[in-house]
């Protein structure tokens, strides 16, 4: 059944606006968005679909298709985090709760509405569901409100939400990617200063998307815990270093020389970050000439970092990018996302995705027991609006 008639079916009306917001794959830049760092998203072809209309009172009503489950919250009530019959709002309805709840602390206006939707994007696998459930309300109530936000305010909003309403500290990287994808194209986002730009995808490369099947609990408070060592390296970098505002501010070299002032765990940190930053530089000028074995060596030192350093990956993960690594056309792979399980990006050879991926699932159930879900991925354009 398509989203439109799941709607006339659960609200015996017409809707009135479908809203689509992508998910996003990361090809580089980990665990530093929230450094001032720059990343290199990619805007997905999987996505959050919603089709909703206006309802006459202050009403959210919310079919969450995939979960087989609704809820119904007062926009008077947002700050209780209650649905109407007074139980606490579950889980997932926090993220478009908390929309509503940033729009309105933002000054312009929600309405109440009737919704159902749906989402392709693999829930909790670091392909940015969440920032997708988000962006995708944000551009519905914009549409209904009949405001207009530009598109890198709209993502802080998201962000602002998930901050506070929804309690992690995410940094701004996959609101931006769902807001602003271009189709065929990976975005530089600078998160310093907010600079942009569209670069073109590698030609003759296709990008994979490995699910290694793993969720990890507990991903929101190890991420925070990471957050909390990343500022401590720079308190206590600032003893010899008094200007610096953040990680970003900190040469490689510098890293090299200060690093042994920090303990140990806080330093591992730190490397980490300067040097992602300093390699999504590299990765951004040899995207500029097409240079796809020097991205590919990136994606591969970015792994080891995450997984030597910043300690974010799982045996899964490891598995699925050693494999990668050896098979035919492979040019680059790394775990894509927070970690803690999820998924792997695969820069792979146009020619070779068939063998690539047949590989890739074979010897991963070979050796871990463990079906890989793989998907062959298109860049595509960040979220947007549209009439039935
Ligand atoms: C999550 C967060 C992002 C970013 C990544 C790690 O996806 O939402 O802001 O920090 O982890 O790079």
């Amino acid at each position: 059944m398509d989203l439109r008639t799941e709607f006339i079916q659960k609200f015996g009306r017409e809707p009135e606006i479908v809203a689509r917001a992508p998910g996003r794959v990361n090809l580089l830049g980990e665990h530093v968005d929230y450094n001032d760092g720059p990343v290199l998203p990619v805007a997905l072809d999987k996505a959050v679909s919603i089709a909703a209309a206006p309802s006459e009172d202050d009403v959210v009503n919310l079919y969450a298709l995939d979960l087989g489950e609704q809820v119904t919250f007062r926009l008077s009530a947002l700050e209780d985090k209650i649905s109407l019959d007074g139980s606490p709002l579950p889980n997932w309805a926090h993220y478009p709760a908390g929309i509503a709840w940033a729009i309105l602390d933002a000054g312009f206006e929600v309405c109440g509405l009737q919704a159902v939707y749906t989402s392709d994007i693999p829930i909790g696998a670091g392909l940015s569901s969440s920032a997708a459930v988000e962006v995708g309300f944000a551009v519905l109530w914009q549409s209904l409100g009949g405001w207009l936000l530009e598109r890198m305010k709209l993502a802080q909003l998201c962000q602002r939400a998930e901050n506070i309403y929804v309690g992690v500290e995410c940094g701004l990287m996959d609101q931006f990617a769902s807001a602003c994808g271009v189709e065929g194209h990976a975005l530089y986002f600078d998160t310093q200063n907010l600079y942009w730009e569209a670069l073109p995808l590698l030609p003759g490369k296709a990008i994979i998307v490995a699910d290694s099947g793993v969720r990890r609990d507990l991903t929101s408070s190890a991420y925070n815990e990471r957050r909390a060592s990343c500022d401590q390296a720079v308190e206590l970098l600032r003893n010899y270093l008094p200007n610096i505002r953040s990680l970003r501010d900190v040469s490689p070299t510098e890293m090299a020389a200060l690093g042994y002032y920090l303990p140990l765990i806080v330093k591992r940190r730190a490397e980490h970050v300067v040097r992602e930053i300093a390699r999504v530089q590299s990765a951004v000028s040899a995207l500029k000439r097409a240079d796809d074995s020097a991205l590919g060596a990136l994606m591969f030192s970015g792994h080891a970092s995450l997984r030597d350093l910043y300690e974010v990956s799982t045996p899964e993960l490891d598995a699925l990018v050693d494999i990668a690594r050896e098979l035919p056309g492979c040019v680059g792979a790394r775990l894509t996302g927070a970690g803690f399980g999820g998924c792997t990006v695969n820069l792979v050879e146009q020619t070779t995705t068939g063998e690539f991926t047949a590989g890739l699932q074979s010897i991963y159930l070979e050796q871990t027991g463990r079906e890989t879900a793989v998907y062959l991925c298109q860049a595509s354009d960040g979220a947007q609006t549209e009439k039935f």
